[in-house]
C-alpha cells in the first residue's frame, strides 16, 4: 500500500542521512531549538509538544538516558504506522538517531506492535545496512563519541501498551498498566531514566524538518499545527488507504477524497475519538479543532451508530487494565446504557445519569484509555438524537394512607 497525497508533502524523497548529517552539523543545541522552533507536535495523537519533551530529556543531569519510538498502533482504524514501518523505516530510525543526538543518548528501542512481527527480519536487516553506512553503532557518522543502537521488543496485543508508561511497565517485564504521572518519562523513564516516547511517525517527520529547516516545516498546515498528517481512512467509501494531507483540511474534503457517497458521520481519532455529523463537515483536522492520531472512519446512512458505539465500548472494556474504578466500573455502565437506549428503555432521568458518569470517567480515570473511552457515546448521543427513543418518566404515585 502507498501513501496518497493531497497539497504539500513531506513524506518525500530527501537523500538518506540528510537530516542526520545537518543534525550532527548543528550540535545538540541546534537540533533542540529547531524541534522547539518548528512546532512540531507528536503524531500519536495527544499533540504534545515534541521540542520540549526533547528539552526536558537533555536537561536532565542523568548520563543514562533512552529513546523510544512507539510503534504500537492499537487505535481502532489506525494503520499509517504500518506503511511508514513497512515504506520508510530509514527516515523513522533517522528521527531517533536525531533525537538520541539531542539528549544524549545511547541506546534506543522499537516497541512493535506484536500483530507487526512479520516486519522483524526486514527492521534488522535495515539496522544491519544503516550500522554499515555508520548510522548506527560507534561514533556515529564519524561524529567521535556519538554511539547509539537500536533494538526491537514486541508487544503482545494489548491497546493500553500504547500509554507510554504502560509501555515502559511492559518493557521492563511488568504488567503493562499505566504508572502515575507526575513523574513523566522524561524524568522518570525506562527503569528510571530520563525516557522520550514518540510515535513513528512524529520520529519519521523529524529528519525533514532539520534537512529542510523550520521555516519551510511551518509553511505547510496552520499557524497552531505545523506541517501534515498522516490519515488511516476506512470505513464506507471507495479509496480506503494512507493519506497524506496538510492540517487544516476540512472533513469535508476528506470524504471526497475518499470517495464516500452521502456519510452521516466520521468518528475522527478511532474508538477514544469523536463522531462528528453531516452539520459539522467543515471543521478541520488540527489541534486546534479536530485532534487526531490517525483514525478516520465513515459511516453511510445504513449504519447504526448505537451499533458503532457499543462496538467500541466493548473494546475498551476489555482492553482496560482495571487498575482504577472509573474505567474498569464505568465502561459497563454505559454498555448497559446504549443497551437500554437500543430498546427504549431509557428515560430522561436515567440519561442524565449516564452523561454525568461518562463526564466524571473523563475527568477521574487514571490514563487516556478511560479518560477517552466515553467520547464516542458522548458524541453520538449529543449529536445523533434520532438513532435513539427515550421512553416516559413515569411519574412517582402518592400513596395515602387511608
Ligand atoms: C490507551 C492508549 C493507547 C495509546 N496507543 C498509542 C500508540 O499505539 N502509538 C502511539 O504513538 N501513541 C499511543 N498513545 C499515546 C502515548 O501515550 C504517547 O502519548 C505517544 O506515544 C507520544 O508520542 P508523540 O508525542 O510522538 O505522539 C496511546 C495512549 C493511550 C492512553
Ligand atoms: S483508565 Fe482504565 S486502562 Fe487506564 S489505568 Fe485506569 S483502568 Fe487502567
Amino acid at each position: 500500500m502507498e501513501i496518497k497525497r493531497t497539497g504539500p508533502v513531506i513524506f518525500s524523497g530527501i537523500k538518506p542521512y540528510a537530516g542526520l548529517d545537518r543534525a550532527l552539523k548543528s550540535g545538540k543545541s541546534g537540533v533542540l531549538k529547531m524541534a522547539r522552533d518548528s512546532n512540531l507536535k507528536g503524531r500519536g495523537g495527544a499533540g504534545f509538544p515534541t521540542g520540549l519533551k526533547w528539552n526536558l530529556a537533555a536537561g536532565s543531569a542523568d548520563k543514562k538516558k533512552y529513546v523510544i519510538c512507539n510503534a504500537d498502533e492499537g487505535e481502532p482504524g489506525t494503520f499509517k504506522d504500518r506503511i511508514l514501518l513497512a515504506e520508510y523505516p530509514c527516515l523513522i530510525f533517522e528521527g531517533m538517531i536525531i533525537a538520541a543526538f539531542a539528549i544524549g543518548a545511547e541506546k534506543g528501542i522499537l516497541y512493535l506492535r506484536g500483530e507487526y512481527r512479520a516486519f522483524v527480519p526486514f527492521l534488522e536487516k535495515t539496522f544491519e545496512q544503516m550500522r554499515k553506512e555508520g548510522a548506527l553503532g560507534k561514533n556515529i557518522r564519524g561524529k567521535e563519541g556519538f554511539d547509539f543502537d537500536i533494538e526491537i521488543r514486541l508487544g503482545v496485543g494489548a491497546y493500553v501498551c500504547g500509554e507510554e508508561t504502560a509501555l515502559i511497565e511492559s518493557l521492563e517485564g511488568y504488567r503493562g498498566e499505566p504508572r502515575n504521572r507526575p513523574p513523566f518519562p522524561v524524568d522518570t523513564g525506562y527503569y528510571r531514566h530520563p525516557t522520550i516516547v514518540n510515535n513513528v511517525e512524529t520520529f519519521a517527520v523529524v529528519p525533514h524538518i532539520i534537512a529542510k529547516g523550520v521555516d519551510w516545516f511551518k509553511s505547510i498546515g496552520t499557524e497552531k499545527s505545523a506541517g501534515s498528517k498522516l490519515l488511516s481512512i476506512s470505513g464506507d467509501c471507495k479509496n480506503p488507504g494512507v493519506y497524506e494531507v496538510p492540517f487544516g483540511i476540512t472533513i469535508k474534503r476528506i470524504i471526497k477524497m475518499a470517495g464516500a457517497k452521502n456519510p452521516k458521520a466520521v468518528q475522527v481519532g478511532g474508538a477514544s475519538g469523536v463522531c462528528i455529523p453531516k452539520k459539522e463537515f467543515n471543521r478541520v483536522i488540527a489541534y486546534e479543532d479536530l485532534s487526531t492520531g490517525g483514525s478516520v472512519i465513515i459511516f453511510n446512512e445504513k449504519r447504526d451508530l448505537l451499533k458503532v458505539v457499543k462496538n467500541f465500548l466493548v473494546f475498551f472494556k476489555e482492553e482496560s487494565c482495571g487498575q482504577c474504578t472509573p474505567c474498569r466500573e464505568g465502561i459497563p455502565v454505559l454498555i448497559e446504557g446504549i443497551e437500554r437506549l437500543k430498546e427504549g428503555k431509557c428515560d430522561q432521568e436515567y440519561l442524565k445519569d449516564l452523561f454525568s458518569l461518562a463526564e466524571t470517567m473523563q475527568l477521574a480515570s487514571k490514563c487516556g484509555l478511560g479518560q477517552s473511552s466515553p467520547n464516542a457515546f458522548l458524541s453520538v448521543l449529543n449529536n445523533f438524537k434520532k438513532e435513539y427513543r427515550l421512553s416516559k418518566i413515569k411519574k412517582k404515585e402518592k400513596k395515602f394512607n387511608g
